[in-house]
């Protein structure tokens, strides 16, 4: 056995019955990713020999998506923890050494925090460690029995007695085990508790009789061992992890103007020196380079915007996106799978859609981009140096040269070539009088 091999064991069979969903719990989302794809991403990080995903039945297909190339085994009844652990022993049969349990519902643990609980148990030279941490509110935690510093056992919530109900010191549920020790005192756990089920906590009791030894090690921040059984529990976590991420952006150089009122996604990207103003909501997939401004009631998904943009208010950024270096984005102006080149603006009340936009080209107030005919979607082409004229509509597939202009209020439903006028509206005929007549007539 190398010191150094690791083992980790994800829980993620549980009926989840407290959430009240069709969905397998694991699959409900904090800041857009499952809470599974956040425990998994975080085992990761630890570079493991091995990890194992334990799972029901029926979940096996609908984890797949996020469990990679990891293996899954199953779970056919669901009868407690310890009994979910051992379901993952012939996945480990070849395996020596340290096995990490994480719970797929506690979403927010991070992986320096678990590589300190492991590099603990090593230097202690420990066979049991567990992660205890004291929540705000105990209540449904399993809670750590401890004589001074030493761990007797671990009781659950319905096993309470009512002078244990005081304990405040409870279990993460993160548990690290020397493997060959793990195997064995999951064959003699029995299930003769208050919920009838094998709990993989009733492993400490038998390390404690067996005199071997333990360690507890303490998480000062509670919040990273959030766990979920409700939808309460789901939308504090997803709280939690907002809070958490605009900390972290805080502390990177980007300014919040409304920290509490920005959201993120799990793989929002934004650089040094970006302002970000009220009520800005980021979907998946966003880039911000280094000196952008995004103003509020901004959203953004699947788009990079580059040094110095500005984005809103009232901006709609969607997928296949890139807003240029200066480009400017104004107010109710939405943009779909769009290359707007550096210095590029569209500054009021536009769809552009399916288009490249060149270079210090501008998109007068109303201009769309008419891109589906119903059957298929088409590109609009403008190029560098472009004027659209206000009340525009661009009607795709069609090109507008570099340096052309559009006439204001035109249908443009062919190519307009570099350095031309495309002008397509109606004339104007003024008849004299007409106005002044008509309303004479209207008053008598
Ligand atoms: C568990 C711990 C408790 C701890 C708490 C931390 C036990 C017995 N209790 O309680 O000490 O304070 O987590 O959040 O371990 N699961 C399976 N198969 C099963 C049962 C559960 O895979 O048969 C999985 C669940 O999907 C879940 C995890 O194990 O991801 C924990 O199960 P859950 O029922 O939520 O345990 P808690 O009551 O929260
Ligand atoms: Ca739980």
């Amino acid at each position: 056995m190398t010191e150094s091999a690791l083992a980790i064991v994800i829980l993620a069979a549980g009926k989840g019955s407290r959430m009240k969903s069709n969905m397998p719990k694991v699959l409900h989302k904090v800041a857009g990713l499952p809470m599974l794809g956040h425990v998994i991403k975080t085992a990761e990080a630890l570079s493991p020999q091995k990890i194992v995903i334990v799972a029901a039945p029926d979940h096996v297909e609908t984890f797949r998506p996020y469990t990679g190339a990891h293996e899954i085994v199953v779970q056919d009844q669901q009868l407690g923890t310890g009994h979910a652990v051992r379901c993952a022993e012939s996945a480990l049969k070849n395996f020596n050494g340290d096995v990490l349990v994480l719970y797929g519902d506690v979403p927010l643990m991070n992986h320096h925090i678990l590589s300190n609980f492991i590099q603990d148990k090593r230097k202690h030279h420990a066979k049991l460690s567990v992660m205890g941490f004291e929540p705000y509110n105990p209540y449904g935690f399993g809670r750590l029995w401890m004589a001074n510093d030493d761990l007797l056992g671990i009781i659950e919530q319905k096993d309470l007695t009512p002078e244990q109900e005081h304990i405040k010191k409870c279990n993460t549920g993160i548990m690290c085990v020397d493997s060959a020790l793990l195997w064995e005192l999951l064959t003699n756990l029995k299930n003769n508790n208050s919920q009838n089920e094998y709990y993989l906590t009733d492993i400490a009791a038998a390390v404690c009789e067996r005199k071997l030894p333990r360690r507890v090690f303490h998480l000062d921040h509670s919040m990273y061992a959030t766990g979920v059984n409700s939808r309460a529990d789901l939308s504090e976590a997803e709280r939690l992890f907002q809070m958490n991420a605009r900390w972290d952006l805080m502390l990177s150089g980007v300014t919040l103007q409304d920290a509490n009122s920005v959201h993120f996604y799990h793989d929002t990207q934004i650089a040094e020196d970006v302002t970000i103003g009220a009520n800005v909501v980021f979907g998946p997939g966003v880039v911000v380079e280094s000196g952008a401004e995004i103003l509020p009631f901004s959203h953004l998904e699947g788009c990079t915007v580059k040094t110095g943009a500005r984005i809103g208010p009232f901006a709609r950024i969607r997928p296949g996106s890139v807003i240029g270096k200066n480009a400017r984005i104004g107010n109710f102006v939405e943009i779909k799978n769009t290359q707007m080149a550096e210095g590029a603006k569209a500054n009021h009340l536009s769809y552009i859609g399916d288009a490249s936009v060149g270079t210090d080209a501008n998109i007068g107030a109303g201009t769309i981009t008419c891109n589906y005919d119903g059957i298929k979607k088409s590109k609009t082409e403008i190029g560098a140096g472009a004027f659209i004229g206000s009340n525009s509509a661009l009607i795709a597939p069609v090109k507008i040269g570099d340096g052309a202009m559009v006439a204001a209020g035109s249908v443009i439903t062919k190519n307009v070539e570099p350095g031309a006028l495309g002008l397509a509206r109606g004339g104007q005929k003024n008849i004299a009088n007409w106005a002044k007549e008509f309303f004479s007539k209207g008053k008598s």
